[in-house]
């Protein structure tokens, strides 16, 4: 089979939560890091705290990627800032803080980097997350090239609604909510110019379904180039990769 025709133009590697294997997750380090080493876009994750301000981070709870404890939608963006989000990672990132978008967005722009916003929201947030991401980027001077993605129908059809130019992608990880073939429609239905996979996907039905439709397959998470190469082979646009397929990366600024 020929490879897929491609729509959209985003890199075939794309950092994911930064270059996240050797800095902490969704941290200014590892998105740096992902400058540093020449990726152009990366992917994180953006959720609310408990008084509405965007911020940067994957898990609901606190404990694995930070030295806080419970509930992350718990807390005010003041005390979130107080936590440290690299000592887990290694000593050598102790002081890193979970990020705000704002402040990601002003570093997107300083690197020059497109960002995949994955709108992860908290328990029946997936509103509120859209609208106060629409509001903070109505509220700037400038913001970079950015893809909205999610999980959420919900989220999504907002996004569609708030930012029509925006591109937008919908997240899927497996086939419990959905078949491949409603995947592949309720994709289209949305307006999304891509559709983010779980690699394990590029066995099943749903890359020949999605084989003529009007939207790219990106995979996650991909950190050997043998997948990379399978994912590529089977028409996959982009690649989501912790590693950026590079086994020592640059570290430091020469
Ligand atoms: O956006 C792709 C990927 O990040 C989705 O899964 O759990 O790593 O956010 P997750
Ligand atoms: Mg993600």
């Amino acid at each position: 089979m020929a490879l897929k025709f491609h729509f959209t133009d985003f890199p075939t590697i794309i950092a994911h939560r930064g270059l996240s294997a050797f800095a902490p997750e969704n941290t200014m380090a590892s998105f740096r890091l992902a400058a540093l080493n020449g990726f152009r876009w990366f992917e994180t994750d953006v959720r609310l705290s408990a008084d509405g301000i965007p911020m940067l981070f994957h898990d609901a709870e606190l404990e694995r990627t930070s030295n806080g404890q419970g509930l992350f939608v718990d807390y005010s963006a003041a005390h979130l800032k107080t936590l440290d989000a690299g000592g887990w990672f290694s000593q050598d990132f102790i002081g890193e803080t979970i990020p705000t978008l704002d402040e990601v967005l002003d570093l997107c722009l300083e690197l020059r980097l497109g960002i995949n916003l994955e709108i992860k929201p908290n328990v029946d947030q997936d509103q509120a997350t859209v609208e106060a991401v629409h509001q903070l980027l109505q509220s700037r001077h400038a913001n970079p090239e950015i893809l909205f993605s999610s999980y959420s129908v919900a989220a999504l059809t907002l996004c569609q609604q708030l930012r029509p130019r925006t591109p937008r992608a919908l997240v899927v990880d497996n086939f419990e909510l959905n078949t491949a073939d409603e995947i592949v429609a309720l994709t289209e239905r949305l307006g999304c110019t891509s559709l983010h996979i779980n690699q394990q996907l590029i066995y099943t039905d749903l890359i020949r379904l999605a084989y003529y439709a009007p939207f790219d397959i990106m995979c996650f998470t991909v950190n050997k180039k043998i997948t990379a190469e399978r994912c590529w082979g089977a028409g996959c646009a982009s690649i989501f990769s912790d590693t950026g397929l590079l086994e020592a990366p640059t570290l430091k600024q020469p």
